[in-house]
């Protein structure tokens, strides 16, 4: 496994990724739209995207990270998804901590809050759960 920043090349294989893992309604919804937004450079959000490769150097999860325009320092997790035949072997959260360390660079050691909204809170080791919304997403915050 390797993680890396991804490029403009990339997008064709991170929608392929994330239309094989979110159904067809959230794809729609906000998916592609937040995929196209990492790679538009005219776009007025902060929006980083990372991909994990596998031993044969094919994309198969990627993960974003949004930084705040507004307030210093503030982070959030954004989309993540794991190619539904590579699931459970750790890409998620090794892409997770790829983010964390990303955040905690970009704010230069001065202290970050990250922010995820997610349904899987056990791999966000440390963050506390703020609320959980009836969706069923835990919103989570940390200090890095
Ligand atoms: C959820 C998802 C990202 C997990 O990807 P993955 O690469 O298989 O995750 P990992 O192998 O890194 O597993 C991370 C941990 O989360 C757990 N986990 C993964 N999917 C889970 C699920 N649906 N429910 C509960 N726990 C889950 C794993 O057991 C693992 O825990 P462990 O390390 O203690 O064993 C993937 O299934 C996916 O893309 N789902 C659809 C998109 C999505 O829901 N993304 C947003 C997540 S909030």
């Amino acid at each position: 496994m390797a993680i890396r920043r991804a490029l403009k090349t990339d997008i064709s294989s991170i929608r392929r990724v994330a239309m094989a893992a979110y159904d067809k309604y959230i794809y729609n919804l906000y998916v592609k739209d937040e995929i196209d937004l990492a790679f538009d450079k005219f776009s007025p959000y902060d929006l980083k995207m990372f991909v994990a490769t596998n031993e044969n150097l094919k994309i198969v999860a990627f993960g974003a990270v949004g930084r705040s325009m507004f307030m210093n320092n503030v982070f959030e997790l954004r989309l993540a998804a794991t190619h539904p035949k590579h699931i459970n072997n750790g890409y998620y959260r090794q892409i997770t901590e790829t983010r964390l360390e990303y955040i905690k660079n970009a704010s230069k050691g001065l202290g970050a809050l990250v922010q995820v909204s997610t349904k899987i809170p056990q791999v966000y080791e440390g963050f506390i759960d703020v609320f959980t919304n009836n969706l069923g997403y835990h919103c989570l915050q940390k200090i890095i």
